[in-house]
């Protein structure tokens, strides 16, 4: 009896400590539960600073019973007709939470969007987080992470934003990407990522598309139309850009500081709604602006320093209504300064970067105009440009410098200033 007694007394004791458990843990599903519980142990508590969210979580109370406002960072579903809540909701503070993110992570599979941007989360994000088939929004953008997404990216069907950038992500952007056909925001700037951008045409909803700071090779992919900005600076791509012309709704295009070559095309000035290009640092040689751009060009900023740009400046800038940022320094243009660039001096122009080219004659009269206050400069051509106005400051090119360049006089009358 007395024997039984003992025996039995184990297992009354764990029966009542699972019954507790099961009514402390009612809500959530034990497996999330688990999870959370697996990132919170995976983060050094040395760098979980007192007041910041994963201080909140301390697993005496059901991470979904106070709805979050214990829990802070997460969210829950409550299914109706169904006792178990899960974890959708996983957006972190950004205090420097040094860690590695668990492979666990892929057991809160009802989960829809996860941000730990900010943090110091280092390592492979973990390949079971192909398994959050719900989630539309990862953001794991300025961490430490490392190693490929080709293995994870693709799965994820129903991603609608991916923000992965500033991190130490490397290998290829795998062509698979293209099967996440709900993307709308795609970045991997500021990684290492490395090899030809895949097609990704089938993409039809994506409008944000950065690849910005990486080691990107090869020339332009096959782009969605949708795109409104497109930001491939800093990279190594090559060849022309003439595809462009075809993504009527870009407004915003940054190619700078890569090895394009050929020319700015007509058609790309002419985009509808573009209202920033920048071209800056390439291998340009040619910018064609159109003739009949009539009212209109939305652009505003028109970066093409650094480049091997040949010919006269182009005239036909004067007629894109909105443009006030101009810079076409370090290239290779030769002949007078338009007449009709002195017009637009301030109205609307607002910055004009000419130096460093080979441009020769006199400048038209308004540069001189006290009235007149605009960024910019005229140095290192072949200019005849009186220092009394602001924009000549520094040198001009020496005389052998700009041998071949400076022409005679034109015979045609024009407003000039000596
Ligand atoms: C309740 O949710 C759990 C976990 O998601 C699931 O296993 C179970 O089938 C659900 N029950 C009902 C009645 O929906
Ligand atoms: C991605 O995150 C970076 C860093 O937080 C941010 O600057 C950038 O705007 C984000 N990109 C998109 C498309 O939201
Ligand atoms: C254009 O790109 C260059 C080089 O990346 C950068 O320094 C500059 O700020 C950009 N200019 C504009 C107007 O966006």
């Amino acid at each position: 009896m007395s024997r039984d007694m003992h025996s039995s007394r184990p297992l009354i004791i764990s029966a009542i400590l699972s019954l507790f458990l099961t009514l402390s843990h009612s809500l959530t599903l034990q497996s999330d539960i688990e999870a959370l519980q697996s990132l919170k142990l995976s983060v050094d508590p040395n760098m979980i600073p007192p007041s910041s969210y994963l201080t909140t979580w301390d697993f005496s109370v059901d991470p979904c019973e106070t709805a979050g406002s214990k829990f802070l960072g997460i969210l829950c579903s409550f299914p109706s007709g169904n006792s178990t809540s899960r974890i959708t909701t996983l957006e972190l503070d950004s205090v420097g939470y040094d860690g590695f993110l668990p492979p666990r992570i892929g057991t809160l599979t009802a989960l829809t969007s996860l941000d730990l941007s900010g943090n110091r989360f280092r390592g492979p994000v973990p390949d079971t987080i192909k398994n959050l088939n719900r989630l539309t929004r990862i953001t794991l953008s300025g961490n430490f992470f490392t190693g490929g997404i080709w293995t994870w990216i693709y799965r994820l069907k129903k991603l609608e934003r991916i923000n992965l950038s500033g991190n130490q992500l490397s290998g290829r952007i795998p062509a698979r990407i293209s099967k996440l056909r709900r993307l709308t925001h795609l970045s991997l700037s500021n990684n290492e990522f490395s090899q030809r951008i895949p097609n990704l045409y089938a993409l039809e909803k994506l409008q944000i598309l950065e690849l910005d700071s990486n080691m990107l090779t090869g020339s332009l992919p096959n782009l969605p139309s949708r795109l409104t900005t497109l930001s491939l600076s800093h990279n190594k791509l090559t060849g022309h850009i003439t595809s462009l012309v075809n993504l009527e709704h870009l407004i915003s295009v940054d190619l700078s500081d890569n090895l394009f070559s050929g020319p700015v095309n007509r058609g790309v000035l002419a985009l509808p709604r573009l209202t920033h290009l920048n071209v800056s640092f390439n291998k340009f040689t040619k910018m064609e602006v159109n003739n009949y751009f009539g009212s209109g060009s939305r652009l505003q900023t028109l970066n093409a320093q650094r480049n091997r740009l040949q010919g006269h400046l182009p005239v036909k800038l004067v007629n894109l209504e909105r443009l006030t940022v101009i810079n076409l320094a370090h290239n290779q243009f030769a002949g007078e300064i338009p007449v009709g660039y002195g017009q637009r001096l301030g109205r609307p122009w607002r910055t004009l970067f000419l130096d460093h080219n080979y441009l020769s004659g006199r400048v038209p009269s308004e540069f001189g105009s006290a009235v007149v206050k605009i960024r910019g400069s005229l140095a290192n051509n072949c200019l005849r440009c009186p220092l009394r106005i602001p924009l000549c400051r520094g040198r001009q090119r020496s005389a052998s410098a700009c041998h071949g360049y400076t022409q005679i006089p034109q015979t045609i009358q024009r407003k000039t200033i000596d």
